[in-house]
């Protein structure tokens, strides 16, 4: 479900005309539904409201100031990995005792920074990091929560980049690890083991895959209540897939339907960190066509947005439907959407159907909430895009397209070179 739809022929967000915002702020830019964002969190905060659970938006998805505010107003937590989402989302308002802080490689300002803010849990990914947090907290007298988070070797049916649960992959601790940890708890002066965490990667469309990693996680947290050590939450991550073309994803409902049970019967707060359910629907890019080319054997629609604002096509060859702002009825015929970065690699479509279009069409690449303008570069120079923040029938910019001296900025010819 989302909020963008034909109306009239035009295409809306809620009930602004999206030719209406690219009048005033341009192209190529990105615009933001404020509803579909309420609507995907409220889904799992329903689907979930027997145990309540915290859900902790993972903000790498999307950490635009106005869809953290938004989910801040819906009491949301937030999953961070870094200390500048930290110190951004702490500016949108959020509680600091909502906040999880995941990463293999937490510095010791980062750490440092998150533990003075009393964010709610550390989830550590190796001994060595639960060795460095101990040390800090040590060093400045404190006790912290962490979550160990488990690496619990599932594989799960996504494209390479993203599964992160098996023992291939940097993430997490493997069972026998996180064992050894538990059996020297009272070495850990200044730890409190609160909980355990589990991750499998990103855009899991089908549900056997987080049963399986959350079971394997339940048996080791069942070993350690035998064992005496009783824990007080359990984050069971993110990673629910969305619709792009023809996914199938298990819906909120039917993902609760698989793990509440077995959530239920563990007695302990259970934490979620979806980003992509929440934000890959309430977004979308847009971009102007500039030159329809034909070199004989192929067809390009060259537009005015590349690579360095929407690297998703390219970097994992995924899918994002592309529709024209103004609906075109007629003849489809095959073509390559590219931008005008220099090289090949940059395009958001290859060999797609699309109805006869011409210079200065507008066109939205749809489902670009996730990891879309986060993952955006300034490569060839070329400055971050607008976003606007739509909320029934107003709207207004969130951020401002980034200025040639904003890209300079900071950066000098050395004294040397002059
Ligand atoms: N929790 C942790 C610890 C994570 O690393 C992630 C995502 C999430 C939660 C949220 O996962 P989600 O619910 O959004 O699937 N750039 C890639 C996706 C990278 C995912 C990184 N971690 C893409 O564009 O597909």
């Amino acid at each position: 479900m989302h909020d963008f739809k034909y109306k009239n022929n035009h295409l809306y967000c809620e009930s602004v005309k999206i030719e209406s915002i690219v009048k005033k702020i341009g192209t190529p830019c990105y615009v933001y539904s404020h509803n579909t964002l309420v609507d995907h969190f409220t889904k799992i905060k329903k689907a979930f409201k027997d145990i309540d659970p915290l859900v902790c938006f993972a903000m790498k998805s999307n950490d635009n100031l106005a869809v953290l505010r938004t989910l801040v107003k819906q009491g949301a937590g937030f999953d961070i990995v870094s200390v500048g989402e930290l110190k951004k989302v702490l500016i949108a308002g959020a509680d600091p005792q909502k906040i999880v802080f995941a990463s293999v490689g937490k510095t010791e300002d980062e750490i440092t920074y998150a533990m003075k803010k009393g964010i709610l849990l550390f989830n550590v990914e190796s001994l060595p990091e639960l060795d460095e947090i101990n040390r800090i907290a040590k060093k400045r007298k404190r006790k912290v929560k962490v979550a160990l988070r488990i690496n619990p070797d599932v594989e799960a049916p996504t494209y390479s980049q993203v599964v992160t649960g098996t023992l291939k992959n940097k993430f997490g601790i493997d069972l026998k690890t996180a064992q050894k940890i538990m059996n020297m708890t009272k070495k850990y002066t200044h730890i409190v083991f609160s909980g355990l965490h589990v991750h499998i990667g990103s855009q899991i469309t089908e549900g056997e895959p987080f049963v399986k990693a959350i079971r394997r996680v339940i048996e080791f947290q069942k070993k350690l209540a035998k064992d005496g050590i009783e824990l007080e939450y359990l984050d069971i991550g993110g990673g629910l897939g969305i619709i792009y073309k023809d996914e199938k994803p298990q819906t909120a409902k039917d993902f609760a339907k698989n793990v509440l049970p077995l959530l239920k019967k563990t007695g302990l707060k259970i934490i979620m960190e979806p980003g992509r359910f929440i934000s890959g629907n309430a977004g979308i890019f847009v971009t102007k066509v500039l030159y329809v080319k034909d070199n004989g054997v192929k067809k390009f629609l060259i537009v005015d947005g590349g690579m360095n604002d929407l690297m998703r096509p390219t970097l994992y060859g995924s899918y994002h439907e592309i529709v024209p702002l103004k609906k075109r009825t007629g003849r489809k015929v095959k073509m390559d959407v590219v931008g005008p970065i220099c090289e090949s690699g940059d395009y958001f479509a290859k060999d797609r159907m699309l109805p006869s279009l011409k210079k200065d069409d507008l066109l939205a690449l749809m489902s670009a909430g996730a990891y879309c303008s986060v993952m955006s570069s300034n490569y060839n120079m070329r400055g971050h895009v607008p976003i606007a923040f739509v909320k029934g029938n107003k709207f207004e910019l969130s951020r401002k397209r980034q200025t040639f001296e904003e890209l300079l900025d900071g950066e000098r010819i050395p004294k040397f070179l002059k």
